[in-house]
């Protein structure tokens, strides 16, 4: 499949797309991106939650302070535009860069280019690299303990820039080497935060569903539709602070993402959670969420935008 990217209106050749060595962006990781999931089911193609997605990209890009000339609609009619370009696609990427070359952090020429991909990572990506694609069923996290969540005095962890990704990717990256899949991490005062591209949730010893507040984390589109589920199962949440001890404590820990949707984790810091296996209301969560992208679920049905 010869996939086409949309860079500012013109579909371009995947292997066309490319910006300077030197550009601000690849430089000084000014590049604002959003990551959103299709799903195909028997009813036919859908983008998963467009409009929160575009709506989180646009929040971050003036948090960021990061210029962006095109409206919401613009950006979704695109977006569409570009999976009806890539048949087959499993994921869309925008990203929002300055593209000029620069010498200082403040761009000279502070004008963003838009690119939307629309792909499929395992074929289009994971098997042109040239080495196995770390992937793992059980998933053991590490409980990051030198290395602290984003913060807010420094670049707020809701602006999903390419800059917030550098200190996660250390951490997780020697994690790795550790022999851990994941990492979890905390703020500079010991509470859980999120995972370096995911929201984690847990259920607690009194059997509560948990998940961080939402000054202290990316707004994930699948965190919110998971606790948007949890509520009409009428599960019982809270959600703010979690001492690290209390997810040390936890019966299930799962995390979300738009990638892996709902992941249990089976183990922490090598010990494992539960009876190391997806815990009941992880699986009621999990199952729910993929009956929605299913097109078998009335009441969130909604939350798919078809092509
Ligand atoms: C820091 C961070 N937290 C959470 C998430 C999960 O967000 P979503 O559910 O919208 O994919 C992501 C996604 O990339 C992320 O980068």
């Amino acid at each position: 499949m010869k996939r086409k990217i949309w860079i500012d209106g013109e579909f371009v050749e995947w292997n066309d797309a490319s910006v300077h060595i030197l550009s601000h962006s690849h430089q000084r990781g000014s590049l604002i991106f959003g990551f959103i999931p299709i799903f195909e089911n028997e009813n036919g193609t859908f983008i998963f939650r467009v409009d929160k997605h575009i709506e989180r990209l646009l929040k971050s890009c003036l948090m960021a302070g990061i210029p962006i000339d095109y409206m919401e609609n613009e950006l979704i009619d695109a977006v569409f535009d570009t999976v009806k370009e890539n048949p087959g696609s499993k994921f869309i990427k925008i990203s929002v860069y300055i593209a000029s070359i620069e010498i200082d952090v403040v761009p000279q020429d502070p004008f963003t280019k838009v690119a939307i991909a629309a792909y499929d990572p395992q074929k289009d990506i994971i098997k042109k690299n040239s080495q196995p694609f770390h992937s793992s069923k059980q998933l053991s996290v590490w409980i990051e303990k030198e290395r602290h969540q984003r913060r807010q005095d420094i670049i707020e962890p809701q602006i999903k820039i390419a800059a917030n990704y550098t200190s996660p990717m250390m951490a997780k990256w020697k994690a790795r080497k550790n022999g851990y899949d994941e990492i979890i991490l905390t703020d500079s005062e010991d509470y859980v935060t999120e995972a370096p591209t995911s929201n984690v949730f847990i259920v607690n010893q009194g059997g509560v569903l948990r998940t961080a507040h939402e000054d202290e984390v990316l707004h994930g589109i699948t965190r919110m539709s998971i606790i948007e589920i949890a509520e009409d199962e009428g599960i019982e949440m809270n959600i703010g602070r979690i001492p690290r001890r209390e997810l040390e404590e936890a019966k299930e820990v799962f995390i979300t993402s738009s990638s892996h949707l709902v992941y249990p984790v089976n183990s922490l810091d090598g010990k494992p959670v539960g009876n190391g296996k997806a815990g009941k209301t992880t699986m009621i969560l999990k199952n729910r969420l993929l009956r929605v992208t299913e097109g078998k679920d009335n009441k969130f049905n909604k939350w798919l935008c078809p092509v």
